[in-house]
Protein backbone atom coordinates (compact mmCIF):
# COMPACT_ATOMS: atom_id res chain seq x y z
CA UNK A 1 0.00 0.00 0.00
CA UNK A 2 1.34 3.39 -1.46
CA UNK A 3 1.76 5.87 1.56
CA UNK A 4 0.19 9.23 0.75
CA UNK A 5 2.06 12.21 0.37
CA UNK A 6 1.50 15.58 0.27
CA UNK A 7 4.04 18.37 -0.57
CA UNK A 8 3.77 22.51 -0.67
CA UNK A 9 5.63 23.90 -3.58
CA UNK A 10 5.83 27.57 -1.68
CA UNK A 11 7.62 29.10 -5.19
CA UNK A 12 9.03 32.52 -5.02
CA UNK A 13 7.03 33.00 -1.81
CA UNK A 14 7.94 33.74 1.92
CA UNK A 15 10.89 35.99 3.04
CA UNK A 16 13.03 34.43 6.12
CA UNK A 17 10.29 36.17 8.80
CA UNK A 18 7.42 34.83 6.30
CA UNK A 19 9.26 31.25 6.39
CA UNK A 20 9.40 31.11 10.10
CA UNK A 21 5.82 32.32 10.71
CA UNK A 22 4.25 29.74 8.44
CA UNK A 23 6.62 26.97 9.41
CA UNK A 24 5.32 27.62 12.79
CA UNK A 25 1.66 27.83 11.87
CA UNK A 26 2.01 24.48 10.46
CA UNK A 27 3.98 22.72 13.23
CA UNK A 28 0.46 24.39 15.06
CA UNK A 29 -1.94 23.30 12.85
CA UNK A 30 -0.41 19.67 11.34
CA UNK A 31 -1.36 16.74 12.93
CA UNK A 32 1.93 15.04 14.21
CA UNK A 33 0.69 11.60 14.04
CA UNK A 34 -0.84 11.94 10.41
CA UNK A 35 -0.28 8.76 8.50
CA UNK A 36 0.71 11.19 5.33
CA UNK A 37 4.27 12.06 4.40
CA UNK A 38 4.46 15.59 4.51
CA UNK A 39 6.36 17.66 2.75
CA UNK A 40 7.07 21.67 2.39
CA UNK A 41 10.08 23.35 -0.18
CA UNK A 42 10.46 26.98 0.38
CA UNK A 43 12.77 28.93 -1.69
CA UNK A 44 16.59 28.39 -1.50
CA UNK A 45 17.37 31.27 1.04
CA UNK A 46 15.38 29.15 3.55
CA UNK A 47 16.08 25.87 2.95
CA UNK A 48 18.81 25.26 5.68
CA UNK A 49 16.55 27.20 8.59
CA UNK A 50 13.57 25.38 7.38
CA UNK A 51 15.45 22.24 8.13
CA UNK A 52 16.52 23.18 11.26
CA UNK A 53 13.03 24.40 12.41
CA UNK A 54 11.59 21.44 11.37
CA UNK A 55 14.09 18.48 12.91
CA UNK A 56 12.16 17.23 15.45
CA UNK A 57 8.52 17.09 13.86
CA UNK A 58 6.84 15.10 11.09
CA UNK A 59 7.77 17.81 8.06
CA UNK A 60 10.33 17.40 5.38
CA UNK A 61 11.61 19.84 3.57
CA UNK A 62 12.51 19.56 -0.38
CA UNK A 63 13.87 22.55 -2.30
CA UNK A 64 12.19 23.46 -5.71
CA UNK A 65 15.35 22.81 -7.82
CA UNK A 66 18.86 22.39 -8.90
CA UNK A 67 21.57 22.24 -11.64
CA UNK A 68 22.23 19.24 -13.20
CA UNK A 69 26.45 19.85 -12.67
CA UNK A 70 28.66 18.87 -9.38
CA UNK A 71 29.59 22.49 -9.01
CA UNK A 72 31.72 25.22 -11.31
CA UNK A 73 30.65 28.89 -13.00
CA UNK A 74 27.00 28.34 -13.53
CA UNK A 75 26.11 31.99 -11.51
CA UNK A 76 23.46 31.66 -9.14
CA UNK A 77 22.83 27.86 -9.33
CA UNK A 78 22.73 25.15 -6.38
CA UNK A 79 24.33 22.23 -6.89
CA UNK A 80 22.70 18.44 -5.24
CA UNK A 81 25.65 18.37 -2.91
CA UNK A 82 25.28 21.82 -1.24
CA UNK A 83 21.02 20.80 -0.98
CA UNK A 84 22.93 17.74 0.72
CA UNK A 85 24.88 19.91 3.28
CA UNK A 86 21.79 22.00 4.44
CA UNK A 87 20.03 18.77 5.33
CA UNK A 88 18.09 18.42 2.21
CA UNK A 89 17.25 15.23 0.65
CA UNK A 90 14.58 15.98 -1.59
CA UNK A 91 14.07 18.04 -4.48
CA UNK A 92 11.36 18.98 -7.23
CA UNK A 93 12.31 18.60 -11.02
CA UNK A 94 10.38 19.71 -14.14
CA UNK A 95 7.90 21.83 -12.43
CA UNK A 96 6.36 23.48 -15.64
CA UNK A 97 7.28 27.21 -14.56
CA UNK A 98 10.91 25.91 -14.90
CA UNK A 99 10.08 24.24 -18.22
CA UNK A 100 8.25 27.54 -19.46
CA UNK A 101 10.36 30.22 -17.64
CA UNK A 102 13.79 28.65 -17.72
CA UNK A 103 13.50 26.23 -20.75
CA UNK A 104 14.07 23.52 -19.01
CA UNK A 105 13.39 20.45 -21.61
CA UNK A 106 13.05 16.42 -20.87
CA UNK A 107 16.75 16.21 -22.35
CA UNK A 108 18.73 18.73 -19.53
CA UNK A 109 15.79 17.08 -16.78
CA UNK A 110 17.20 13.66 -17.60
CA UNK A 111 20.45 15.03 -16.30
CA UNK A 112 19.42 16.85 -13.38
CA UNK A 113 17.33 13.33 -12.20
CA UNK A 114 20.50 11.38 -12.52
CA UNK A 115 22.71 13.91 -10.84
CA UNK A 116 20.12 13.61 -7.73
CA UNK A 117 20.21 10.37 -7.66
CA UNK A 118 23.56 9.93 -7.93
CA UNK A 119 23.56 11.79 -4.69
CA UNK A 120 20.66 9.78 -3.56
CA UNK A 121 18.08 12.68 -3.48
CA UNK A 122 14.55 11.82 -3.42
CA UNK A 123 13.13 13.21 -6.99
CA UNK A 124 9.75 15.06 -7.14
CA UNK A 125 9.46 14.38 -10.73
CA UNK A 126 6.76 17.10 -12.57
CA UNK A 127 5.39 16.67 -15.78
CA UNK A 128 1.84 17.51 -17.62
CA UNK A 129 0.11 18.84 -20.25
CA UNK A 130 -0.62 22.17 -21.56
CA UNK A 131 -4.37 22.82 -22.63
CA UNK A 132 -3.81 22.68 -26.42
CA UNK A 133 -2.52 18.84 -25.62
CA UNK A 134 -5.74 18.07 -23.91
CA UNK A 135 -8.00 20.18 -26.19
CA UNK A 136 -6.26 18.40 -29.57
CA UNK A 137 -6.01 14.98 -27.56
CA UNK A 138 -2.34 14.65 -27.63
CA UNK A 139 -2.19 14.77 -23.90
CA UNK A 140 -1.75 11.51 -23.22
CA UNK A 141 0.95 11.27 -25.87
CA UNK A 142 2.46 14.29 -24.45
CA UNK A 143 2.96 12.72 -21.10
CA UNK A 144 4.05 9.42 -21.89
CA UNK A 145 6.79 11.47 -24.03
CA UNK A 146 7.99 13.09 -20.77
CA UNK A 147 8.08 10.10 -18.61
CA UNK A 148 9.59 8.36 -21.10
CA UNK A 149 12.57 10.80 -22.05
CA UNK A 150 13.63 11.49 -18.48
CA UNK A 151 13.12 8.79 -16.68
CA UNK A 152 12.76 5.57 -18.87
CA UNK A 153 16.60 5.27 -18.73
CA UNK A 154 16.55 4.46 -15.22
CA UNK A 155 17.20 1.18 -13.62
CA UNK A 156 14.13 -0.33 -11.38
CA UNK A 157 16.24 0.55 -7.92
CA UNK A 158 16.17 3.75 -9.10
CA UNK A 159 12.21 4.10 -8.70
CA UNK A 160 12.81 3.70 -5.03
CA UNK A 161 13.79 7.56 -4.97
CA UNK A 162 11.02 9.03 -7.67
CA UNK A 163 8.19 10.44 -7.08
CA UNK A 164 5.76 11.39 -9.99
CA UNK A 165 4.09 14.58 -9.72
CA UNK A 166 1.35 14.98 -12.76
CA UNK A 167 0.61 18.63 -12.96
CA UNK A 168 -1.71 19.79 -16.03
CA UNK A 169 -0.47 22.98 -16.45
CA UNK A 170 -3.57 24.24 -17.63
CA UNK A 171 -4.56 23.54 -13.63
CA UNK A 172 -1.83 25.55 -12.04
CA UNK A 173 -2.88 28.47 -9.97
CA UNK A 174 -5.68 28.77 -12.50
CA UNK A 175 -8.65 27.35 -9.79
CA UNK A 176 -9.78 25.19 -12.76
CA UNK A 177 -8.76 22.03 -10.93
CA UNK A 178 -8.78 18.60 -13.04
CA UNK A 179 -11.54 16.87 -12.14
CA UNK A 180 -11.17 13.32 -9.78
CA UNK A 181 -11.83 11.43 -13.19
CA UNK A 182 -9.63 13.14 -15.09
CA UNK A 183 -6.67 12.93 -12.46
CA UNK A 184 -7.77 9.32 -12.18
CA UNK A 185 -7.50 8.71 -16.37
CA UNK A 186 -4.33 9.93 -16.66
CA UNK A 187 -2.75 8.93 -13.24
CA UNK A 188 -3.71 5.27 -14.32
CA UNK A 189 -2.00 5.72 -17.89
CA UNK A 190 0.87 7.20 -16.13
CA UNK A 191 0.58 3.83 -14.09
CA UNK A 192 0.11 1.26 -16.84
CA UNK A 193 3.08 3.44 -18.60
CA UNK A 194 6.08 2.74 -16.49
CA UNK A 195 4.06 -0.94 -15.56
CA UNK A 196 4.49 -1.63 -19.37
CA UNK A 197 8.47 -1.04 -19.33
CA UNK A 198 9.65 -1.19 -15.22
CA UNK A 199 6.64 -4.66 -14.23
CA UNK A 200 4.35 -4.09 -11.26
CA UNK A 201 7.36 -3.74 -8.88
CA UNK A 202 7.83 -0.27 -9.57
CA UNK A 203 4.30 0.62 -11.44
CA UNK A 204 2.82 -0.36 -7.81
CA UNK A 205 4.90 1.08 -5.57
CA UNK A 206 5.59 4.55 -7.08
CA UNK A 207 3.72 7.40 -5.86
CA UNK A 208 1.74 9.82 -7.58
CA UNK A 209 0.74 13.12 -6.95
CA UNK A 210 -1.48 15.37 -8.73
CA UNK A 211 -0.85 19.03 -8.46
CA UNK A 212 -3.21 21.98 -10.47
CA UNK A 213 -5.71 23.84 -7.81
CA UNK A 214 -5.49 21.22 -5.11
CA UNK A 215 -7.94 23.08 -2.52
CA UNK A 216 -9.38 21.75 1.08
CA UNK A 217 -12.86 21.74 -0.74
CA UNK A 218 -12.29 19.06 -3.65
CA UNK A 219 -8.66 17.47 -1.95
CA UNK A 220 -10.61 14.67 -0.29
CA UNK A 221 -12.61 13.27 -3.67
CA UNK A 222 -9.15 13.66 -5.88
CA UNK A 223 -6.90 11.74 -2.98
CA UNK A 224 -9.62 9.20 -2.76
CA UNK A 225 -8.97 7.81 -6.80
CA UNK A 226 -7.17 4.81 -7.02
CA UNK A 227 -4.07 5.94 -8.21
CA UNK A 228 -3.60 9.48 -7.18
CA UNK A 229 -1.49 9.18 -4.14
CA UNK A 230 -1.25 12.58 -2.88
CA UNK A 231 -0.74 15.92 -3.94
CA UNK A 232 2.00 19.01 -4.93
CA UNK A 233 0.11 21.81 -3.58
CA UNK A 234 0.61 25.22 -4.84
CA UNK A 235 -1.30 28.69 -3.49
CA UNK A 236 -2.67 26.33 -0.48
CA UNK A 237 0.28 25.54 0.88
CA UNK A 238 1.30 28.85 1.82
CA UNK A 239 -1.90 29.07 4.07
CA UNK A 240 -1.47 26.59 7.38
CA UNK A 241 -5.20 25.86 7.85
CA UNK A 242 -5.43 25.21 4.22
CA UNK A 243 -2.65 23.22 3.63
CA UNK A 244 -3.12 21.31 7.11
CA UNK A 245 -6.78 20.54 6.05
CA UNK A 246 -5.67 19.42 2.86
CA UNK A 247 -3.26 17.02 4.73
CA UNK A 248 -5.83 16.14 6.84
CA UNK A 249 -7.52 15.22 3.36
CA UNK A 250 -5.08 12.85 2.36
O1 LIG B 1 3.78 22.59 -7.79
C1 LIG B 1 2.44 22.75 -7.40
C2 LIG B 1 1.82 23.89 -8.11
O2 LIG B 1 2.25 24.00 -9.41
C3 LIG B 1 0.31 23.86 -8.05
O3 LIG B 1 -0.08 25.19 -7.86
O4 LIG B 1 -1.47 26.98 -6.91
O5 LIG B 1 -2.43 25.35 -8.60
O6 LIG B 1 -1.91 24.59 -6.26
P1 LIG B 1 -1.56 25.55 -7.37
Amino acid sequence: MRQKIVAGNWKMHKNAEETEDLLNDLIDKLPSDAPVHIIVAPTFVNLASAVEHLEFTNINVAAQNMHQAEGGAFTGEISADMLKSVGVNTVILGHSERRAYFHENNSLLKSKVDTALKHELVVIFCFGEELKDRQSGNHFNLVENQLKDSLFHLQEKDWANIILAYEPVWAIGTGETASPEQAQEMHGFIRNTIDSKFGRNVSENVAILYGGSVKPDNAREIFSKPDVDGGLIGGAALKAEDFAAIVSAA
